[in-house]
């Protein structure tokens, strides 16, 4: 349980102090919202003055945690009656807010990653997956007990309904398991109707315990399809990424043996993939359940936004790009196409949020030395290695702060897992999906959320007269 009376932290540099709050309960809900801006009504605390050289008003806006609420801005407004008032406009948003969270801190500049407080570095040395996702739901690490019977849970709903094979085998021998987890994960909605009581506290955790448990079992269903291999069922004796593991790789076996290298390579990308604030994914759950729909629906939203090359789906490139520039001899002159803007992107390069080194991205380097020591030397890692080496010295790249992400050394680790490259985002999706569940949460029960609808500045004609331009012949 969260520590009562701490404070959400500040977004700069939160202290190890002040990290230990929950959003998910009433204790630390955000405060009501500040004082609308009035023509120079100075509140007390920091406040930001605006002058409308429109007007010649000013206006005083509160500022709580360095922002401003966009909502102050609508009292901005000129003498004309159809003057809605101010919006911001921030396209992708560069620079907006969209909640208050407890979860996961990240301070860009410095490299800095932790969930609840945790630092990235400690939880990939030391903590497993499901430990980690007990940690983002709940605020707080699990006890043992609580671990024991979370796990449990966790192992006993791996099944799904028989039916389940029905679907899957209704997609095309070269579906790509992307697109196949996420429409299944939407399709589990279907089988639990009563998720849809998403604010029952059980169905609530009944829901969340059944997507950490069955996503790894759909996946794994996924990739055997595409490889023509008769399903393998979950086995309660295993832990979470060994099962998983098992029902990826098990033939005759009565009872699979994971190399050990591979299942902690595997658990701790998983731990790196498990959260990461307010990305493209994570944002896309939080809009969609900010319907009140299912949670089946809405992280089946993250799944289809983590397929896209620019998020999740840039480690799949990653490898097709390395794979495309073929040899070392070859990289100079793909990183000249790249600042030409004829090459496209380097992919597993660049962060909206990160402009020193991603953190994940370091130990993910570390763990595919590991990895390589004992599996042997990807084939490729050499013009990866150049391809950072060159990156990181070129102007272009330093001038933009483009440094290798997550996404850029971990392919070469799945593939010498044996993993196919359209594989490796679903990979990516096991991990997020206890971000998402958590972020939900944490969405749902924050009073200050309603549903996600921005505005927009409207660009289009205005009114005109319908004159069709068909022909009226045959149209009733
Ligand atoms: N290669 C070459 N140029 C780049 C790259 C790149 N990977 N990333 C950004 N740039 C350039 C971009 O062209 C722009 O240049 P200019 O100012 O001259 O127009 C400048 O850097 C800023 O780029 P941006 O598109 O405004 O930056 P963003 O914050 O919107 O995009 C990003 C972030 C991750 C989408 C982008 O860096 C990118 O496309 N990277 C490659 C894809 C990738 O690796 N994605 C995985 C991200 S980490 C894991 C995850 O989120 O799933």
């Amino acid at each position: 349980m969260p520590k009562s009376g701490t404070t959400a932290p500040p977004r700069k540099n939160p202290t190890k102090s002040a990290g230990t709050s929950s959003a998910t309960k009433n204790s630390s809900k955000p405060s009501a919202p500040a004082a609308p801006a009035t023509p120079a009504a100075a509140p007390s605390g920091s406040a930001l003055e605006i002058k409308d050289t429109r007007t010649n008003k000013t206006y005083t806006v509160p500022i709580t945690d360095d922002a401003i609420r966009a909502p102050d801005l609508k009292k901005i407004k000129t003498d004309d009656p159809d003057d809605l008032g101010l919006v911001s406009y921030d396209p992708a948003f560069l620079n907006t807010a969209s909640c208050r969270s407890a979860i996961t801190f990240i301070d860009g500049d410095k490299g800095i990653l932790r969930y609840r407080g945790y630092p990235i570095e400690q939880l990939a040395e030391g903590a497993t997956f499901l430990e980690v996702a007990w940690l983002l739901r709940h605020g707080e690490l699990p006890t043992q007990q609580e671990y024991d019977q979370f796990v449990h849970d966790v192992t006993y709903h791996t099944y799904v309904h028989e039916n389940f094979r029905k679907f899957l085998e209704g997609f095309r021998y070269d579906a790509h398991p992307m697109a196949m987890l996420n429409s299944s994960i939407a399709g589990l909605a279907s089988f639990y109707p009563t998720s849809r009581n998403i604010f029952d506290e059980t169905e609530r955790n009944i829901s969340i315990i059944r997507l950490l448990a069955k996503t790894p079992t759909i996946a794994a269903f996924s990739y055997r399809h595409v490889k023509g291999l008769p399903f393998v069922y979950p086995d309660n004796r295993l832990s979470y990424v060994e099962n998983f593991l098992s029902m990826i790789a098990r033939m005759s076996e009565s009872k699979y043996e994971a190399n050990p290298i591979f299942t902690r390579a595997l658990e701790i990308l998983f731990i790196l993939h498990a959260d990461h604030e307010q990305n493209a994914s994570t944002n896309a759950v939080r809009s969609v359940g900010s319907s009140h729909v299912d949670p089946f629906s809405a992280v089946s939203a993250g799944v289809a936004a983590l397929f896209g090359p620019l998020h999740g789906g840039a480690n799949e490139q990653v490898l097709r790009m390395i794979t495309e520039i073929g040899n070392v001899r070859n990289v100079p002159k793909f990183i000249e196409s790249v600042k030409s803007g004829q090459g496209g992107r380097l992919m597993g390069f660049g962060h909206r949020v990160y402009k020193s080194y991603d953190p994940r991205a370091k130990i993910v380097k570390k763990l595919a030395d590991e990895v390589f020591k004992v599996v042997g030397v990807d084939k490729d890692l050499e013009i990866a290695l150049e391809l950072e080496r060159i990156a990181l010295s070129e102007e272009y790249f330093t001038s933009r702060k483009l440094y290798p992400n997550v996404d850029f050394y971990t392919g070469l680790i799945y593939r010498s897992m044996a993993f196919p490259m359209d594989f490796f985002t679903v990979l990516f999706a096991i991990a997020r999906m206890a971000g998402w569940l958590a972020q939900w949460e944490e969405m749902l029960l924050d009073k200050e959320q309603k549903i996600a609808r921005p505005r927009q500045i409207y660009i289009g004609p205005t009114e005109r007269q319908f004159r069709s331009k068909l022909s009226r012949a045959g149209i009733a």
